[in-house]
Formats: structure tokens, sequence, C-alpha cells
């Protein structure tokens, strides 16, 4: 099981005996919510589990120890590891020994009647009561304002870290189902596979030692942008009334291909670079000659963004280069300049972000090249935050005014 961390009170006679109490935790959640228990007399939050016992796997041990502390019941075969800590200190009940505590944790869910709780005598003294909760960073910062309540503070300490990675694994894993959902609605063509390729491509130059235009400067990830302008012509797609002479399908790939140049060192700028790339794929994958082509000069042109004025223009290419100008924009953009601020200057401060926020952000925000109704409307719903963000920034670090 992957090890989460440590905690180490070093508070102990380094030769003494060492009493092992390894137990299991359960990390369970439904319509939204986790399943904690609150002490009311320490005022504190963990999850539900307790000591294995002799002969019993953790999953045993998890089952009943979620039955008698909450009367929920777990099933087995749902049951998936998470990580372990480890905790070392004194034992209390013996001050020459060492107390050692594996602790795994496990996600789990919950299924049929409730049964009746059965707790310990400590359980019922310190007054365990299981309730649902639907924020686990909410219960890391109540247990920090709980570590000096009386109760156990390596126990406190330790369910606090765990809520802070439980929470940041559950928002990855919603964010993953959401992508692959994504991903999947797009349509028939292998977009998985694409987008595997491209990643693939994009990553593998990508370093912060990298050279040239794919350099990772700033924490800018090149195929972060590529799913983020995938959403953007989708949407921009979606809101087109009349969708004449714009090829769906096409558009999707060209915008999953359409930076893959990046991931080579190229002196024909990475639009150019990319064609190659993306027509080895396609042909590879039995794409007509005449759609590899023309996905082909979509990928090929799409950095060309003057070429958005004119009245002849693709409507496809127009929307895949409507898309990629999206992307930067707004919220997301606050924030990327915020880092090249800093990627730029290390001592960087809040002034230098409101300076830059001034001279650049905002008139590059105001510059709509947006051509379509559709564009500019999410144009100016993206950024419509930059001025007034900027004129709240101004307050904050201004003495007087
Ligand atoms: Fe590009
Ligand atoms: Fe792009």
């Amino acid at each position: 099981m992957k090890e989460l961390f440590t905690i180490d009170t070093k508070d102990y006679n380094p030769e003494g005996r060492v009493h092992r109490r390894p137990s299991a935790r359960a990390i369970i959640e439904k319509d939204g919510r986790f399943l904690v228990m609150y002490s009311q007399k320490y005022r504190y939050y963990k999850f539900p589990g307790g000591g294995i016992e002799a002969g019993e796997t953790p999953q045993e041990a998890l089952v009943r120890e979620v039955r008698e502390e909450s009367g929920y019941e777990v099933i087995p075969g749902t049951i998936e590891e998470f990580g372990s800590v480890l905790r070392r200190n004194r034992d209390a009940h013996d001050s020459d020994a060492i107390f050692e505590q594996e602790n795994y944790y496990y996600y789990a869910e919950i299924g049929g009647s409730r049964v009746q709780i059965t707790q310990e005598d400590y359980e019922i003294e310190e007054g365990f009561v299981p309730m649902w909760v639907d924020n686990l960073y909410a219960l890391s910062r109540a247990n920090r304002g709980s570590l000096r309540s009386g109760g156990d503070p390596a126990l406190i300490e330790r369910e606090m870290r765990v809520f802070d990675l439980a929470d940041e694994a559950v928002r990855a894993r919603d964010f993953a189902r959401d992508e692959a959902a994504a991903i999947a609605a797009l349509g028939d063509e292998d977009y998985a596979g694409m987008l595997a390729f491209v990643r693939s491509v994009l990553e593998d130059h990508q370093t912060e030692g990298g050279r040239g235009a794919n350099k990772l400067e700033f924490g800018y990830s090149r195929f972060e942008h590529t799913k983020r302008v995938l959403g953007w012509a989708k949407r921009l797609y979606e809101a087109t009334p009349d969708k004449t002479g714009i090829r769906y399908a096409d558009l999707m790939i060209a915008t999953v291909f359409h930076d893959v140049g990046r991931g080579v060192d190229s002196p024909m700028g990475h639009a150019k670079a990319g064609v190659p790339i993306t027509r080895d794929y396609l042909r590879s994958r039995g794409f007509e000659e005449r759609r590899t082509e023309y996905i082909c000069a979509l990928v090929g042109e799409h950095s060309d963004k003057f070429r958005m004025a004119d009245p002849n223009i693709d409507r496809t290419l127009l929307m895949l280069m409507e898309a990629d100008c999206l992307d930067d924009m707004g919220a997301l953009g606050l924030v990327m300049d915020t880092l090249i601020v800093r990627g730029r200057k290390e001592n960087a401060t809040f002034y230098d972000c409101y300076n830059h926020y001034c001279r650049y952000t905002v008139p590059m925000q105001k510059e709509c090249p947006m051509v379509t109704p559709e564009g500019k409307a999410f144009w100016d719903e993206k950024t419509e935050i930059a001025e007034r963000f900027v004129s709240l920034i101004r307050r904050d670090i201004s003495l007087f005014d």
C-alpha cells in the first residue's frame, strides 16, 4: 500500500519494546458526502475504523469496525486501497515501550440496512457520533483547531492530514471522471487514443529544462491547453446556430493536434511543424487522404491569427482559431499572468502582478480578436472579470483612496 506519511514523536526510548497495533480505516462516500466520526468531547473528526484483531485481515477489521462505530455495512467487494500512515510514539500505558501503529486507509462503499451501534467504552466516553459531511477540507481545518482540545494530538493530526490528502484525491478522481465523460461525448473517433498520442509527444519534450517553444514555463502545460481548447471548440460549435461549412469531427481532431508541433524542435514554427506529425498519425489510423490533408491544413494554419479577419476564411479553421484564443483569457489568463510574473522574477510582489495586469492583461483582453458573434459573446463573458479584478486588487494594495 502507498505510504502517505509518518508521524514520529520521538518521545520514546528507542531501545524499548515495540507494541504494534495496526488499524484499518474507511473513506466512505455516498451521494457526494463522507461518513466520519465526530468526538463530542474533544471536537475533532476521524474516519471510522479501528484496530485489526488477531486472525483478522485489514478488510475484515474494516467491515467490523465501521459496523460497530456507525451501524453501516461496508460492501466487502468495494474495498480499495488509499494509503497508509505510520505512527510511532511512547506507549501511553507502558512508558518504557514504543507504540507503533500502521493505519491502513481504504475507500469503501456501504449498502444494506443499518444495524445497532456497539461502541467500545472509550468511544462512548469520547461521545463519538457518526456524521455525513460534504467537505473533507473543512474537517481538516476543524481538526487543526482541536489539536489542543485535550484529545490525542497525534491522532487528530493524523486524521487532519489524511482529510487533506483524501480531499485532493477525491477532487482529482472527479476531475478525471468528468474528463473521460467529456472525451467519450465527443463522438465516434478514438479521441482518447489521439489525446494520449499528443500528450506523449508534448510531454516527452516539455520539461523545465526543455528546449525551444515547448519549454515548460511558468507551469504552463501545452497538453492541458490542448484539452481546454477542445472544450472551447465544442462550446463554440454548440452555440453556433448556423453550422454550414463547419466540419465538427475534423474540427475536434485538428484541435487535438493543433499544438502537437510544440513537441519538436523545428525552425518552421509550431503550426507547420505539427503537420507531418498529424499526417503520420492519421494515415497510420487509415484516415482517408483528402480528409487527412484537410485536417493537416487546419493544424498548419491555425497560428496565423491575422487571417481571422479574412471574410473568406474557412469556418472550421476560424472556429479552431477562436477556441485557441479564448483559452488564455479571463480568470485563467489572470492566473497564467501571475505565474508568468513569478516565473520571470523570483521575488515578485503583489505590486508586480498588479502592474503586469494593468500593462498587459487588461489591454490584451480589451483587444478582442473574435469574429463570430458566438466567439465575441464568450470573450466578453470570460474577460469581464479582468478589469473588475484589477480595480479590486488596486484597492487591496493601495494605502489610501
Ligand atoms: Fe498554436
Ligand atoms: Fe494553441
